[in-house]
C-alpha cells in the first residue's frame, strides 16, 4: 500500500498531465507535467474555473450530461499563452463516499503532437545516422588509394620527359586534393564530446554578432529565456551545430524581401530524446521566414550529400545531427512556406 508521500511523489513524477477539479469545476490540483503542458504555474491556476484554464470548452458539459468517462483523441487545446497544443484527453468523474470528493473530476492529458514530432525526428535521425556511418566507411576506404594516386602522380611529374605533360599530372593532383577535402569533411571529426558547464546564450550571442555583421539585411530576433541554467555540453560542437543551422537559414533567405531569423530558447520538461527520458532539456529554435523545405527533401534532409543548393555539399545537417547526438540531443524541424524552424534539443545535464 502506498503512503501519502509516495502517492504525491508518483503524481509529481508522472509524464502525463493530471488535473483535478472539484464538483463546480474549480481546479484543486495540477501536477508538474500539467504545469509544463499548459505553460502555467499551479499557484496561478489553483482555484480557477475550468473554462479559464481551457479557453475553449473541454467537453466538460458532455461529461456532466453523461456523467461518464469521456475520451477525446487529438484534441486541439488553445493555451492561455496563445499557442495551441494537441493532446489525447480523458475525463473521469470520481466517485467517492466522502462528500468532499463526490463528483469531482480527474482530467488526464497526453501531449501527442510533440510526441509524434520527436518520435519522427528520432527515427529519421537514426536512419540518417546509419547512412552517415556507411558513407564514412566508404570515405575511409577511398582515402587510402587516393593518397597513393596523388603520390604516384607527384613522382610521375618529376620524371616526365616533356614539361608540357605536367599539365596532366597537375590535374590528377588537384582533383585528388579536391576529393580528399570532401572525404575529410564526410569523415568529420571523431573527437569525442568534451562537455563543460556552459551558458548556451553566450554561443548564440557570439554567432548572431558574427552573422549580423555579415548580413545587415537580415533581422535577427533573439527571444531568450534568461532562466536557462548553465549546462554540460561540448561548446565547440554546439557552436558548429548552431552556425550550420543559421547559415542554412541565411542561404534560404537569399531571395527574400524582408528576411527574419528568430532565435528562441526554452526549457522543456519530460522530453524523450533518443529513447531516453529527461526531466529537463533545452530547446533552441532557429526559425526563418524563407520559402520552406521542398516536400521531397524532407524525409532525407539529414542524410549526407542531400542538398538543394547549387554548390552545397549536403553535409552540414548530417554533421550537425551527428554532433548533437554525441551530446545526447536531437535536431528536429518543422517547415511550411514562409516558416522553417529547426529545433536543437538536448538534456540539461549538470555536474
Ligand atoms: N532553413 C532552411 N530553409 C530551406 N531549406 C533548407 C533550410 N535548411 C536546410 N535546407 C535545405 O537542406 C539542404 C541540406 O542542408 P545541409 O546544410 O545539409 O547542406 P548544404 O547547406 O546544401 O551544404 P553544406 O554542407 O555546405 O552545409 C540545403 O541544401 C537546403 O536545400
Ligand atoms: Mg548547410
Amino acid at each position: 500500500m502506498l503512503d501519502k508521500l509516495a502517492n504525491r511523489w508518483l503524481l509529481e513524477n508522472l509524464r502525463t498531465a493530471i488535473l483535478w477539479f472539484d464538483k463546480d469545476f474549480h481546479l484543486r490540483y495540477i501536477n508538474p507535467a500539467g504545469e509544463a503542458l499548459l505553460q502555467v504555474s499551479s499557484r496561478q491556476v489553483i482555484g480557477q474555473h475550468a473554462r479559464v484554464i481551457f479557453p475553449s470548452t473541454l467537453c466538460f458539459e458532455r461529461l456532466v450530461q453523461t456523467n461518464n468517462t469521456v475520451v477525446e483523441y487529438n484534441l486541439s487545446l488553445p493555451l492561455q499563452a496563445g499557442r495551441d497544443t494537441h493532446v489525447d484527453c480523458s475525463l473521469n468523474t470520481l466517485s467517492h463516499p466522502s462528500d468532499r470528493y463526490m463528483n469531482n473530476y480527474l482530467v488526464e492529458l497526453i501531449p501527442i503532437e510533440y510526441k509524434r514530432h520527436l518520435n519522427q525526428a528520432s527515427a529519421q535521425s537514426q536512419r540518417a545516422h546509419a547512412a552517415h556511418d556507411m558513407l564514412r566507411g566508404l570515405a575511409h576506404e577511398i582515402k587510402n588509394p587516393l593518397g597513393g594516386i596523388r603520390g604516384a602522380a607527384q613522382l610521375l611529374a618529376g620524371t616526365l620527359p616533356e614539361p608540357d605533360l605536367q599539365e596532366y599530372t597537375d590535374v590528377i593532383i588537384e582533383e585528388a586534393d579536391r576529393l580528399q577535402n570532401l572525404l575529410n569533411q564526410m569523415l568529420g571529426s571523431r573527437k569525442p564530446a568534451q562537455p563543460r558547464l556552459h551558458n548556451v546564450h553566450k554561443t548564440l550571442c557570439r554567432i548572431v554578432q558574427l552573422l549580423s555583421s555579415e548580413n545587415d539585411n537580415v533581422n535577427f530576433i533573439a527571444d531568450y529565456d534568461p532562466s536557462i541554467p548553465d549546462v554540460l555540453i561540448d561548446v565547440d560542437q554546439l557552436h558548429q551545430v548552431l552556425l550550420n543551422l543559421m547559415r542554412n537559414a541565411l542561404q534560404a533567405l537569399e531571395q527574400q524581401q524582408k528576411s527574419e531569423i528568430r532565435i528562441r530558447t526554452r526549457v522543456q520538461t519530460h522530453t524523450v530524446l533518443l529513447n531516453q527520458a529527461h526531466k529537463m532539456s533545452i530547446c533552441i529554435d532557429i526559425e526563418d521566414n524563407g520559402p520552406g523545405i521542398p516536400e521531397d527533401m524532407q524525409e532525407t534532409i539529414f542524410y549526407p550529400m542531400v542538398s538543394g543548393r547549387v554548390g552545397g555539399s549536403g553535409l552540414g545537417l548530417s554533421i550537425a545531427q551527428d554532433l548533437i547526438q554525441q551530446n545526447g540531443g536531437l535536431i528536429s524541424f518543422e517547415t511550411e512556406s514562409g516558416r522553417t524552424c529547426f529545433s536543437v534539443i538536448f538534456p540539461i545535464l549538470k555536474n
